[in-house]
C-alpha cells in the first residue's frame, strides 16, 4: 500500500467540515496515517465532498457545451444578430411580430447586414438570432447552476468557509465572461463585419480559464487535495504535464486567431501549405511581429507548428506514464491525453481540408476542450511530491 495513495483522503478529511472535527483530533488522524502506513485501506471521504465534486463536473460539462454552442454561433455567422446587451431582460426573446421587426431593424443597421447578409429574410434572421440567443441563455443557466447549489453547499458545510472566496471568484469570473462576450460582439457592430480576432481569443481564453479552474477544483473534491504524485512518477513528468496544459491552452488561443481571421479558408492542403512549407508573404505586414497575430497565412502556420509541439509532448508523456505507473489514475488520464491528442490533430486536418465544414469544426472545438480537461487531470494526478502535513504529530 502506498502511503500517498490514501493521504489524499486524509487531506480531504482535514479540509471538509467533517475534517475540521478530525483535524481537532490528532489521535484519529494519527490512527488514519498509521492505517495507511500499515497498508490497510482507509476511506474517510466526507459524502458532501463527492456531491460538490460532481456538481462542479456538471458545471464543467455545461461550460464545454457553451464553448461548442459559441463555436457553432460563430461558424453559422450568427454572433452579431443580437445587437444589445441586457443580462436580465435579454433572456426573453422577441415574442411578437413587432418585437421581431424591431430586432431585425436593429440588425439591419450594422455593417454585417450590408456587407454579408443584405436582403436576408426575416426567417433567415430568426435562424441566426436563435443561435446567439441560445448561447447567451446557456451562459445565464450556468450562472444559475453554479450559484444556487453553491449557496446550499455553503449552508450545509459541504463547502468549508475557507473555500467560499475561491468559489465566489469562479462565479465572478463567469459574470466577467458575459461582459467579455459583449465587448467582443461590440467590435463587430460599427466598422467591421465580424468580431475582432483578439477579442474572440480573449473570450475563449477566459472561458478556458474558468473551465480549467472548475475541473481542478472538482478533482480536489473528488480525489482529495493530496500533494504527492504516484510513486514512480518523476518530477520531470510532472513538469511536462504542466507544460502540456500551458501549451494546449496557448494552442487553443491560436485556434481562435485562425477562426477569427477566417484563416481556415486558405491553404487547405496538408502537410504543405499549397506548394509551400512557410506561406508566401508570411512577413508581409510591418512591423514583422504583427504578422503572428494578423497575417492569416502565418497564423495558420503557427497553429500547425504548435499542434506538432503538442504532439511531441503529449504522446511521449502519455506513453511514459502508462509504462511507469500501471494501475493508477494517472495512467487513465494519460490514455485520454494520448488519444484525444491524435483525434484533435486529425480533426484539425479534416477541418482544414474541408474548408471548415461546420460539424467538423465544431467537433475540433469540442475535442480541444476535452483535451485541455484531460491534460489538467493528468497534471493533477502527477503534481508535487510531498507528504501531506499532519495536524497532529508529524508523519515519519
Ligand atoms: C493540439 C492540437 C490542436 C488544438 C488544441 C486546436 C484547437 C483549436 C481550437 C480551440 C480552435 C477554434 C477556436 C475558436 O473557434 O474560437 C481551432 C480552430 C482551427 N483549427 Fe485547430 N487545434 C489543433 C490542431 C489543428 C491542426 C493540426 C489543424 C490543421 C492542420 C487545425 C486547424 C484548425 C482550423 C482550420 C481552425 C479554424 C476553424 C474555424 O474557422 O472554425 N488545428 N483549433
Amino acid at each position: 500500500m502506498r502511503p500517498q495513495a490514501s493521504a489524499d483522503k486524509i487531506e480531504a478529511v482535514r479540509c471538509s467540515s467533517f475534517g475540521r472535527m478530525a483535524a481537532g483530533q490528532p489521535k484519529g488522524y494519527q490512527a488514519a496515517m498509521d492505517a495507511v502506513r500499515a497498508g490497510q485501506g482507509f476511506s474517510l471521504q466526507a459524502p458532501g465532498r463527492t456531491a460538490v465534486g460532481i456538481w462542479l463536473l456538471v458545471v464543467a460539462v455545461l461550460i464545454i457545451a457553451m464553448v461548442v454552442v459559441g463555436g457553432l454561433t460563430r461558424l453559422t455567422g450568427s454572433g452579431l444578430s443580437i445587437t444589445e446587451w441586457d443580462p436580465i431582460m435579454g433572456a426573453i426573446p422577441p415574442l411578437s411580430d413587432a418585437a421581431w421587426a424591431d430586432a431585425f431593424a436593429k440588425y439591419k443597421l450594422i455593417p454585417q447586414y450590408a456587407h454579408v447578409n443584405a436582403g436576408m429574410s426575416l426567417a433567415d434572421f430568426q435562424a441566426i438570432y436563435w443561435w446567439e440567443w441560445t448561447h447567451r441563455l446557456l451562459g445565464r443557466a450556468i450562472g444559475f447552476v453554479f450559484f444556487v447549489p453553491f449557496v446550499w453547499f455553503a449552508w450545509t458545510g459541504a463547502i468549508a468557509r475557507k473555500e467560499w472566496p475561491r468559489m465566489l471568484l469562479l462565479f465572478v469570473l463567469g459574470g466577467l465572461q458575459g461582459a467579455v462576450g459583449w465587448w467582443m460582439v461590440m467590435s463587430g457592430l460599427e466598422v467591421r463585419d465580424s468580431v475582432s480576432q483578439y477579442r474572440l481569443a480573449i473570450h475563449l481564453g477566459v472561458a478556458l480559464l474558468l473551465l480549467g479552474a472548475i475541473v481542478w477544483t472538482a478533482l480536489e473534491y473528488l480525489r482529495g487535495t493530496r500533494r504527492g504524485g504516484p510513486r514512480g512518477v518523476t518530477s520531470r513528468q510532472t513538469s511536462w504535464s504542466f507544460a502540456l496544459v500551458a501549451l494546449i491552452y496557448a494552442q487553443m488561443l491560436l485556434g481562435a486567431l485562425v477562426a477569427g481571421l477566417h484563416a481556415g479558408l486558405i491553404y487547405n492542403t496538408w502537410p504543405m501549405m499549397d506548394r509551400y512549407w512557410l506561406p508566401e508573404g508570411a512577413f508581409f505586414n510591418s512591423p514583422w511581429w504583427i504578422n503572428f497575430f494578423e497575417n492569416p497565412g502565418l497564423v495558420q502556420f503557427d497553429h500547425r507548428i504548435a499542434a506538432y509541439a503538442v504532439m511531441a509532448i503529449a504522446l511521449p508523456l502519455g506513453w511514459s506514464v502508462r509504462k511507469h505507473k500501471p494501475g493508477t489514475e494517472a495512467v487513465n488520464a494519460a490514455g485520454f491525453v494520448f488519444w484525444l491528442t491524435i483525434a484533435q490533430v486529425l480533426l484539425g486536418i479534416m477541418t482544414l481540408r474541408t474548408h471548415v465544414l461546420v460539424p467538423l469544426a465544431a467537433l475540433h472545438q469540442l475535442n480541444a476542450a476535452l483535451l485541455l480537461c484531460a491534460a489538467i487531470w493528468l497534471a493533477f494526478e502527477l503534481r508535487g511530491i510531498s507528504l501531506p502535513s499532519a495536524p497532529g504529530p508529524n508523519p515519519r
